[in-house]
């Protein structure tokens, strides 16, 4: 199945969300270089290419690929008074269909923006999104159980706590446990085929 259109334009308060563009290339490596020793701790080693705008014009071209496909949902967020700034991204990952419905939601902000509440304005405009009209009935978050903040992020939003994953992604260098999280739609209906 592939994903509802038109693609996400989601707007709150203080931020927009837009699926990347061509053209975007610049606007994320800028904010992956910015923020290279903040987000190095929570992500994997940087696959080859990744300090260079070609490698981000391609991620764009796959993350509309993905898009179209129904396979993921990766969402730049922008400030919404000042177009162009990128303070962060939400991503939806490995999208399910048939009786699972569910995805993996993956966020990082801009470190100068941490701590005003901006993922959770964005996160919560992607969990209506995903229950409303993706039509997903579960979304799944993990964080490092020292990543205290994304913990809390995802509980202030309603995240149940699951469970315990031993070595469960290779981060920052090594195999890492993560808490496993979820949150469901309680209002899902509908056909599972469809
Ligand atoms: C985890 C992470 C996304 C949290 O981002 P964030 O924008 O700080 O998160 P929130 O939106 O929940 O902000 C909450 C904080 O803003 C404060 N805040 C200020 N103004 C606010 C407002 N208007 N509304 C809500 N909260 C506000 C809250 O008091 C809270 O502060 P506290 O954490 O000191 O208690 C961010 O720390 C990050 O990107 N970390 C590195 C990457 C990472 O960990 N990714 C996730 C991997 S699982």
């Amino acid at each position: 199945m592939t994903a509802s259109f038109p693609p996400p334009f989601l707007t709150g308060e203080r931020v927009f969300l837009r699926l990347p563009e061509a053209g975007d290339g610049a606007m994320l490596l800028k904010f992956h270089q910015r923020n290279e020793a903040f987000l190095a701790p929570y992500d994997p080693p940087r696959p080859r290419g990744f300090w260079t705008e070609d490698f981000w014009e391609l991620y764009v071209q796959q993350s509309q690929e993905q898009f179209a496909a129904g396979s993921s949902c990766r969402c730049l967020v922008l400030s919404r008074d000042t177009p162009g700034m990128l303070w962060g991204k939400v991503n939806l990952s490995q999208i399910s269909r048939g009786p699972f419905h569910a995805c993996i939601m993956g966020y990082a902000v801009d470190e100068a923006m941490e701590g005003q509440g901006i993922m959770r304005e964005a996160v919560s405009l992607v969990i209506e999104y995903t229950f409303h009209t993706l039509r997903l009935h579960r979304i799944m978050a993990n964080y490092l159980p020292t990543n205290e903040r994304s913990g809390g992020l995802l509980r202030r939003l309603g995240f149940s706590v699951e469970g315990y994953a031993r070595d469960y992604l290779y981060i920052h260098g090594a195999w890492r446990d993560h808490i496993l999280t979820s949150l469901v739609n309680p209002h899902w209906s509908g056909d599972i085929w469809q």
